[in-house]
């Protein structure tokens, strides 16, 4: 399957931010065309028995998904279907509408297979994201992303994070928690115990009160870890978490570490991509030997081949999400890897991904 370089070619002349605007504003439109839904769902869907899973109680056709940040304001929604992922997140979105931060916040660097970004949170809210997409989609399992208002005190987060927690609830399949943006200031803190304890006992409740309200199970909850975290923080976010029911992890976000990166990076913001790779993947792998395996773990940052979609599942990912590697590849990509993923099970002679799960511990890869 041939990638459209032209496209390509065109959105990289522009600014990184217009590319994005352009590329959602065209997306939208394609996925009011139902015709055009099953054309591009045909191209770059793929799906096996061995790729399906049922991960926190939900059902996943495929183990590949979208990382949030993507569609910020659920303008695409469900069209990510279309574009071959098993899963996608919405947001992150803040409880009232916010700018994110002034002036340039993408920088792309190709030669690096990188992405730079100090966004700041810029959405609609959570009532313009909930009037886009409430009527319930019937496709792929949807996530959606929460964060604090950059002004609210991490005192009053929790309670933030609760509110959110209810007003998503009926739209969404899982939740994932960010709090490790690089781009909110010390919003990585609320993962000291400090502030932790409290913040998943809050968001947990909320969690409790919405399933009562609506007569369904909780749903599953993922805390987005930053690349960063140093080891007795890691360590402490992972015993709470494990003290609870319907906890996963996200493993990672982008990291503010400079010294993976040989391009002249801007002083702030968060690193993605190809160089992210290796640490995103050490970090998957202290988090499932922390909990013994025993918490869903969706592995994130610089995949961009089959072979580190693999990586990332030895090291104890049981779902993977891509941002940069869509944005430099396309929609082939989610293809590739999951037919490369179905053929290395096949290859194996196993019956399912799954069974590749923290495979690395086995063979000490990591
Ligand atoms: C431009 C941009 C915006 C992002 N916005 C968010 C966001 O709003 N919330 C979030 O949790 N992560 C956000 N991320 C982080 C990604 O979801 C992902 O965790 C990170 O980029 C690592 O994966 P990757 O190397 O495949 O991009 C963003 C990343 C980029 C590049």
């Amino acid at each position: 399957m041939k990638q459209p370089f032209y496209i390509k070619n065109i959105l990289f002349r522009l600014e990184p931010e217009k590319a994005h605007h352009l590329v959602l504003s065209k997306l939208e439109f394609l996925k009011n065309i139902s015709a055009i839904s099953r054309i591009f769902k045909k191209k770059y869907f793929y799906t096996s028995p061995a790729l399906r899973s049922k991960i926190g109680g939900l059902d996943f056709i495929n183990p590949v998904g979208l990382a949030s940040g993507f569609d910020k304001n659920g303008i695409v929604d469900h069209f990510f279907e279309a574009l071959g992922f098993g899963f996608y997140e919405l947001g992150t979105v803040t409880l009232n509408p916010q700018q994110g931060h002034s002036g340039k916040r993408i920088w792309r660097f190709p030669d690096q297979l990188a992405l730079v970004n100090r966004m700041g949170f810029p959405n609609d809210g959570v009532d313009a994201l909930k009037l886009r997409i409430e009527s319930k989609s019937k496709h792929v399992i949807r996530g959606i992303s929460i964060g604090k208002n950059r002004t609210t005190s991490l005192e009053e987060a929790s309670s933030e994070y609760a509110r959110l927690i209810s007003k998503v609830f009926s739209c969404s399949d899982y939740f994932s928690v960010n709090i490790s943006s690089p781009n909110t200031e010390n919003l990585a803190e609320l993962g000291h115990l400090k502030y932790f304890k409290k913040f998943l006992d809050d968001i947990d409740q909320a969690n409790a009160i919405e399933a009562k309200k609506y007569q369904v199970l909780p749903k599953p909850i993922f805390i987005k870890v930053s690349p960063d975290t140093d080891d007795k923080t890691l360590f402490e976010m992972m015993g709470q978490i494990l003290e609870r029911k319907n906890f996963g992890v996200i493993a990672t976000n982008t990291t503010t570490n400079r010294n993976l990166f040989s391009a002249q990076m801007p002083e702030e913001g968060g690193l993605s991509g190809k160089p992210l790779a290796d640490l995103s993947t050490k970090m998957i792998s202290k988090i499932y030997k922390l909990t013994q395996g025993k918490i869903p773990i969706i592995g994130c940052g610089g995949i961009f081949s089959v072979a580190d979609a693999l990586e990332k599942i030895k090291a104890g990912a049981s779902l993977l999400q891509i941002y940069t590697g869509f944005v430099y590849s396309g929609p082939k990509l989610i293809r590739e890897i999951n037919r490369g993923i179905d053929e290395e099970v096949s290859r194996l002679g196993l019956n399912h991904y799954t069974d590749l799960i923290g495979q690395s511990r086995v063979t000490g890869a990591h």
